[in-house]
């Protein structure tokens, strides 16, 4: 096999946020495609960097009361943190405000200067007046000036789904002072991009270097034309300084790509690898090295356009591949704070879930289109529980008990070489080609699946050969050692298979196996000698993920609109809230645990000027519930009624305690609360259907 030599690369974070689960599909998804490479022997160099410069970044200090450095060195470090938890292992994690990039950034822009690629011009753009800066597209708001939906951004209405240009946009305002902003002239540096248009459409339809998908999109943009690019922002900004040109900065999508680069010739220094066999055009040929570029689906404009036609003008080497992603959703819809689903990697691991748990899960989703991927949380856990605590990690529990208690935890080299015993063996060529196959082609979840067929074979293979029972017979015993040796054995290949995605998990599994460092070309070994069984991984306790969504919820503020009642029951104080709308299939209501409760307890709440604290008996199990119902009821009024409580509500942290559930009342347009109650005779505790 001829050694593949490939610098790869996940799109570099903008270090104005912190890093999330959105973010994290991309870099699970680079990150087992690279450690799968090395597995097989290749030579793979991870980069990555914060993105650095730009108004945001800018702003964003100030408003922080910090300089661009602080901030951006603090986000470095935050970011690295939390890939470093998620075992994301870049090879370097660097910056995009670095020496490097400046001067890599320099030497492309005199190359394109010297291809008579640059061209100056005056442009007319709005200017904040106030804060004395121009402002960006999504600095500037508006009335859309087709529908007249107020507050829109300057590039495209959210309402009506329109784009324009912010000087379209009816009644203008800065989003950063508010002041009206005035239109000013001033000098853009632009990159000719249509002189390139014939490059870019052999390049773009070069074998495999797209996705299909990505190649459509892009036919779209050639139709459209392709427009000469704007590299340059005025003075205040976060960046550098255009070289002869003063008060003239690069715009950051200019030079956040070369930030690939520079990442890479930083670890060059540093491990002596040579930059010039994976970056110079004639070089990279000539050692036929790879650049493959991982990223979202919504940049790939950049890729695919700006950044060959940028490197091909500069003589320097074109991407071999751009893989794009999709974007994630949980539970099927946006990411919402709201909602708490917009989860952040830090408290993912501070509320102590395991990373790998997530690894797998993004993995058994993840195909090599642009089709976003979905976090179905029931399904996380489910999925999680069933596959691998349930079915990879159980072979090595089960059958370590009878190798440890008969054998010694040897294991039996015999099975393999008489044959006897080779169900497990047989087959294993069709699924190593599959998973590699799937492996190199993105398609983890093709991979996932087919190790997860054959750990049900394993299992079955298990349960069909009884060992407990061959363990009460002395003369069985031959067979037992052989049973339990093939379970372990092929335990072993899946560690491997599955290694690319859960690196932690492996090398403890190799511990146990006594096989340490394991890479592909292990699948014809077997181990020797087992070590003592620890637990490999636990299951996913449901209330793990509910307190997690509780985390990451937006904290209860408390009303700025004391007379709407209606809102302030509804998103505060856990009344149920109504949403008419799409109907829910009988399956979703059944979700919902309603109860007959008895309230033996009401008080007032110090300091809570809606609520009051009940304390409900569900029927032997009591619950206390902050509800939103002060305006209505006297607490003695309450005190030894039946109502209906949701039961089985994930319980929500506000600020006077922890709220284990909701009871049900009713309201209108007019004023007035109602709390339900059961006809009589019923109990607390009934379930309501
Ligand atoms: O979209 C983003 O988050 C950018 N910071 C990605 C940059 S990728 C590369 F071009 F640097
Ligand atoms: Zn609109």
């Amino acid at each position: 096999m001829e050694k593949r030599r490939i610098l790869v690369t996940s799109a570099l974070p903008y270090a104005n946020g912190a890093i999330h689960l959105g973010h994290l599909v991309g870099y699970t998804q680079t990150d087992i495609w690279v450690r799968y490479q090395r597995m097989q022997g290749h030579e793979v160099h991870y980069c990555c960097a914060d993105d650095t410069h730009g108004t945001p970044i800018m702003l964003r200090a100030e408003q922080d009361g910090v300089t661009p450095e602080q901030l951006i060195a603090r986000m470095h470090a935050e970011h690295l943190r939390d890939f470093t938890g998620f075992h994301i292992e870049f090879d370097n994690y660097y910056s995009t405000h670095s020496d490097e990039n400046r001067e890599i950034c320099y030497e492309i822009f005199r190359r394109l200067v010297k291809a008579d690629l640059i061209e100056k011009r005056p442009i007319e753009q709005y200017f904040d007046p106030v804060k004395g800066l121009f402002l960006p597209d999504r600095f500037i708001k508006g009335e859309c000036p087709k529908c007249h939906a107020k507050d829109q951004y300057g590039d495209a209405c959210e309402s009506c789904g329109s784009t324009y240009a912010p000087t379209d946009l009816v009644n203008p305002y800065s989003a950063i002072s508010g002041a009206i902003p005035v239109r000013k002239q001033s000098d853009h540096y632009f990159f000719k991009l249509g002189q390139c248009a014939d490059f870019l459409r052999i390049w773009t339809r070069g074998v495999g270097t797209l996705q299909p998908e990505a190649v459509n999109k892009l036919d779209e943009w050639f139709r459209a034309g392709l427009t000469d690019w704007d590299i340059s922002r005025d003075a205040p900004y976060f960046g550098f300084e255009i070289p002869d040109a003063p008060g003239k900065y690069f715009y950051v999508w200019l030079e956040a790509p070369i930030g690939y680069f520079a990442s890479f010739k930083n670890l060059c220094a540093r491990e002596g690898i040579d930059y010039d066999a994976f970056t110079d055009r004639i070089r990279s040929r000539d050692e036929a090295t790879e650049m493959i570029h991982f990223i979202g689906k919504d940049i790939l404009y950049f890729h695919a356009l700006f950044w060959p036609a940028v490197l091909e003008s500069a003589a320097f080497r074109t991407p071999t591949f751009v893989f794009a992603h999709g974007f994630l959703t949980v539970n099927g819809e946006k990411m919402s704070k709201s909602r708490g689903t917009f989860i952040t990697a830090e408290s993912y691991l501070k509320q102590g879930l395991n990373p790998e748990w997530l690894r797998y899960y993004y993995a058994a989703k993840l195909g090599p289109t642009m089709e976003d991927i979905d976090l179905s949380l029931d399904d996380f856990v489910a999925r999680v529980n069933s596959d691998l605590v349930g079915k990879y990690v159980n072979i090595a529990s089960r059958a370590s008990t009878f190798l440890h208690r008969h054998f010694d935890g040897d294991i039996s080299q015999a099975a393999v070489e008489t044959g006897h015993d080779n169900v497990l063996a047989a087959g294993v060529q069709e699924i190593e080609d599959e998973v590699r196959e799937a492996y190199n082609a993105r398609d983890y979840g093709r991979a996932v699946r087919a190790v997860m067929r054959y750990a049900d074979r394993i299992n079955q293979y298990f349960d069909a050969n009884k060992p407990w029972e061959l363990a009460k017979r002395q003369d069985d015993r031959a067979r037992l050692h052989a049973v339990c040796s093939e379970a372990i054995a092929a335990f072993h290949r899946m560690t491997i298979f599955l290694k690319p995605v859960l690196p932690a998990l492996a090398e403890r599994a190799e511990k146990f196996l006594g096989t340490p460092g394991l890479t592909w070309h292990d699948l014809g070994r077997r181990p020797a000698q087992i070590g003592k069984y620890d637990h490999l991984m636990t299951r996913i306790d449901p209330k793990q993920v509910s307190a997690l969504v509780e985390a990451n919820k937006e904290t209860l503020q408390p009303t700025r609109q004391p007379h709407s009642q209606q809102r302030h029951a509804q998103h505060q104080e856990h009344i149920v809230e109504t949403t008419p709308g799409s109907p829910i299939s009988a399956d979703d209501f059944g979700k919902v645990d309603l109860r007959v409760a008895k309230i033996v307890q009401a008080e007032h709440v110090e300091g809570a000027d809606k609520l009051l604290k009940l304390t409900l008996d569900l029927g032997g199990e009591t619950r206390t519930v902050f509800a939103g119902i002060k305006a209505a009821y006297e607490p003695a009024q309450l005190v030894g009624r039946l109502t209906v409580a949701v039961a089985n509500l994930a319980p929500r942290k506000m600020k006077f305690g922890v709220s284990e559930g909701m009871v049900l009342a009713a309201s209108g347009e007019g004023p007035g609360l109602f709390l339900l109650s059961p006809d009589a005779g019923a109990s607390p505790g009934m379930r309501v259907k």
